[in-house]
């Protein structure tokens, strides 16, 4: 396996503090009510496990999982659902947990998609925002980290499936991935 050259972004004890940060607000806003949190698979995972378990307030889960069909690191427009939910989201508060908002494509997709199962509310929670690169308006409700342009991996997020199970995030070197 060819070695990947990278630097850190984001050590463990900064995603921990702010993943605890960002579910105290989320702990905060939905006081009394239990939220429905939808993962993205595969990215979402990681930090959606250590965002849930530093909730004070009920949830239960479920997962998606989304293919989006492009060259490389860039996703191409087309998104199609590979995994639905299993849940009934009719009438409930509903949050969507993604690892990290590039185009802006994924989410629009799903926010529409999901909204058409009449929750009775619906937000999303990015642990990563890539700002400059939406090709389509597109707000997360709640953001760990915003950055700028240039490929992360680590804390769920991959290369050709490779690094996802670092526990920091790290930014790859951009030869590497325009070598791909
Ligand atoms: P979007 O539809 O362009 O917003 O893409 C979102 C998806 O692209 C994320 O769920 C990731 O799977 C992937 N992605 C975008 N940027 C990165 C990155 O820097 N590292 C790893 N995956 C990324």
């Amino acid at each position: 396996m060819e070695k990947m050259q990278k630097k850190i972004l984001f050590p463990r004890d900064a995603i921990k503090k702010r993943v605890e940060e960002l579910a105290g607000r989320i702990s905060a806003d939905y006081k009394d009510r239990e939220l429905i949190v939808i993962g993205i698979l595969k990215g979402a995972f990681v930090f959606m496990a250590d965002l849930i378990r530093a909730f004070s307030i009920p949830c239960r889960i479920d997962f998606v999982r989304v293919a989006s069909y492009g060259a490389g690191t860039e996703s191409s427009g087309r998104v199609v659902l590979t995994k639905d939910i299993e849940t009934s989201i009719k009438g409930r508060d509903i949050l969507i947990v993604e690892d990290i908002v590039d185009t802006g494509l994924t989410l629009a997709y799903l926010v529409n998609w999901l909204k058409e199962r009449n929750p009775q509310s619906l937000k999303v929670c990015a642990f990563l925002d890539k700002r400059k690169r939406r090709k389509v308006a597109f707000e997360a409700d709640y953001v760990g980290f915003t950055i700028d342009d240039g490929f992360v991996v680590g804390y769920g997020l991959d290369f050709n499936e490779q690094s996802r199970f670092l526990p920091e995030v790290y930014i790859i070197d951009q030869q590497q991935v325009d070598k791909k």
